[in-house]
């Protein structure tokens, strides 16, 4: 019986360099898609895949991300006396169980290997899982609970992989394959962190959803400077492999880089169209702005 997943790490330490100024106030993880925070999106994952207790890793003007998932007592006393019955039904859906959350802190950014390592005394010796607020991933059932099923047959470490165009790798986590398990899950051979264009192993990238061993931790702690001079994770996971079985899993579903624009923007598209009364008012706009590009000149 494989000891089962339940904390996850959410590293939202991130500058959110790409979305200034937007992003000089609000953390990069509140930017809304349609109606909710990225980072909402991010823990419903998880709690979707049993997880009890999330780990965010934080750093300075973060705060609001606690808030947003804290009790908003004046907010709730208004909705209140005023009967605004959904809207506290919504509130009260997204808080978490008391207890059920840390907060701790990156005070320096020395890169994703270190942001998971800060979280190490909060995780404790059990397996855990990661996920990166920057990549939401729509599916029918949430990406980490297909992991955490693959894990509770298999066990081990396991990493979410998609394909990426070849021209892309440089910016990824690019794994090879070795012996298949079944249709969308293999065994890892080799990984690499941003490997340089033209050297990458092949078009596989790491998108951003891990379940670890705790033995990551020890790895991390002797880390040094990989790709861009930051402690990366996959350099640890690469010298984990040596020891542990590490699998790859072609999850079901689709993800969205809202790290940047395009991916952002097709994120808050795609999740509109989700919901019918939306999309049909957002279609029409849509295609009248493809007939018409300068038309808001
Ligand atoms: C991180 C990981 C990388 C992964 C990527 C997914 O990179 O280090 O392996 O492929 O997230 O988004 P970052 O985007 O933080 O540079």
């Amino acid at each position: 019986m494989n000891k089962p997943i339940r904390k996850a790490i959410l590293p939202v330490a991130g500058l959110g360099t790409r979305f200034l100024p937007a992003t000089k106030a609000v953390p990069k993880e509140m930017l809304t898609i349609v109606d909710r925070p990225i980072v909402q999106y991010v823990v419903d994952e998880a709690r979707a895949a049993g997880i009890e207790h999330i780990v965010f890793v934080t750093g300075r003007n973060k705060q609001v991300i606690e808030d947003h998932f804290d009790r908003a007592y004046e907010l709730e006393d208004t909705l209140q006396s005023r009967s605004k019955k959904e809207a506290l039904e919504l509130l009260e859906k997204i808080r978490p169980t008391p207890g059920a959350t840390s907060f701790t802190r990156q005070q320096d950014p020395l890169g994703l290997g270190h942001a998971i390592w800060c979280a190490r005394d909060i995780i404790g010796r059990e397996p855990f899982a990661i996920l990166l607020p920057d990549v939401i991933i729509k599916s029918h059932t949430s990406c980490l609970k297909q992991m955490v099923d693959l894990y509770d047959r298999i066990g081990g470490n396991i990493i979410a992989v998609e394909e990426v165009p070849d021209d892309q790798t440089q910016n990824y986590g690019i794994v090879a394959l070795g012996d298949k398990i079944d249709d969308r899950a293999s065994q890892i051979a080799n990984m690499v962190e941003k490997p340089a264009r033209g050297t990458a192993p092949s078009n596989l990238q790491i998108t951003g959803r891990y379940i670890l061993q705790p033995e990551i931790f020890d790895l991390l702690s002797e880390q040094g400077q990989g790709a861009g001079g930051e402690i990366q994770l996959t350099d640890s996971m690469l010298k984990l492999l040596e020891t542990q079985p590490f699998a790859s899993l072609k999850y079901e579903g689709k993800s969205y880089d809202c790290g940047s624009k395009a991916g952002f923007l097709s994120a808050n598209i795609a999740y509109a169209l989700d919901d019918s009364k939306l999309a049909s008012e957002l279609i029409p706009l849509l295609n009248d702005m493809l007939k018409h590009p300068l038309a808001a000149e």
